[in-house]
């Protein structure tokens, strides 16, 4: 049986007959950065760096963790795990560069949080600002379950302290990859998914990423048009029952 993932995956292979000719044009690169420019802000506090754990009992205790405790996380906390998911991590001659590699450090993944219960913040829908590292507030009030129906009625999204949901700005990647482009951005969300369930564990937290979804209901939760930008996937984040 064949369908439209075979023929994208045949379609989008370089092959040394037949590579497309890019040429770039910089004065139509999208800009790296997404911003709410009327959006109410919130700072995210400074973090200490998680230590105490190596890599390797990282690597083993990192489990997808569905069952939450009704605790919340702090701020500090989500301050952390939004940065060492996706936060800039160096500057290089002025080019600044995140925890996760991009192709073309294009950084086509945008990172949107569902917060139910995080100390001293709202409940609401927020976007991560990467660049100013703070939160700019979209909607007010519980989305919990809402964001469990749009994901195919996993519970685990009402019951987390905060649910991570990112996309894709497609034409970032687009504009210097074209259509192989979408390869490439669903590497990175995968990148970006693996800092956090990491980031997690080594501050004793869990978490489990979700790909079933209904696009276009968490697209309309975020407020995006599902076409220019669109959800891949999310993932939970809470205290482990
Ligand atoms: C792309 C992707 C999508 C996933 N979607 C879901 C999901 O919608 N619901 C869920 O409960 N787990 C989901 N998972 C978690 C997997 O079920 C889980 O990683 C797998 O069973 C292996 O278990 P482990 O993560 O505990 O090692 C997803 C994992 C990945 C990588």
């Amino acid at each position: 049986m064949s369908g439209i993932g075979d023929k994208f995956q045949q379609e989008t292979k370089y092959e040394p007959s037949r590579m497309p000719i890019h040429r770039l044009v910089w004065d139509s690169k999208p800009t790296l950065y997404k911003e709410y420019p009327v959006a109410q802000k919130i700072k995210l506090p400074s973090f200490e760096l998680a230590d105490g754990i190596s890599l390797d009992q990282t690597l083993k205790q990192r489990k997808s963790i569905r069952d939450f405790r009704q605790k919340p996380i702090s701020k500090e906390q989500l301050s952390y795990l939004l940065w060492a998911s996706t936060g800039i991590q160096r500057i290089e001659d002025g080019y600044e560069y995140r925890t996760a590699p991009s192709a073309g450090a294009l950084y086509p993944i945008e990172t949107y949080l569902i917060v139910n219960d995080v100390r001293e913040l709202e409940a609401g829908v927020y976007h991560y600002s990467i660049k100013a590292h703070q939160l700019e507030q979209l909607k007010q009030g519980e989305f919990r379950q809402e964001i469990a129906a749009a994901a195919l009625g996993q519970g685990m999204c009402a019951t987390a302290a905060a649910v991570f949901v990112w996309s894709a700005v497609f034409a970032r990647c687009k504009w210097k990859y074209s259509q192989r482009g979408y390869r490439y951005i669903y590497l990175e969300a995968g990148h970006i998914a693996e800092n956090l369930a990491l980031a997690a564990v080594s501050l004793n937290l869990g978490s489990c990423e979700i790909g079933a979804l209904y696009d276009d209901h968490v697209n309309a939760i975020l407020g995006i048009d599902g076409t220019d930008e669109s959800v891949l996937c999310m993932a939970v984040v809470g205290a482990p029952a």
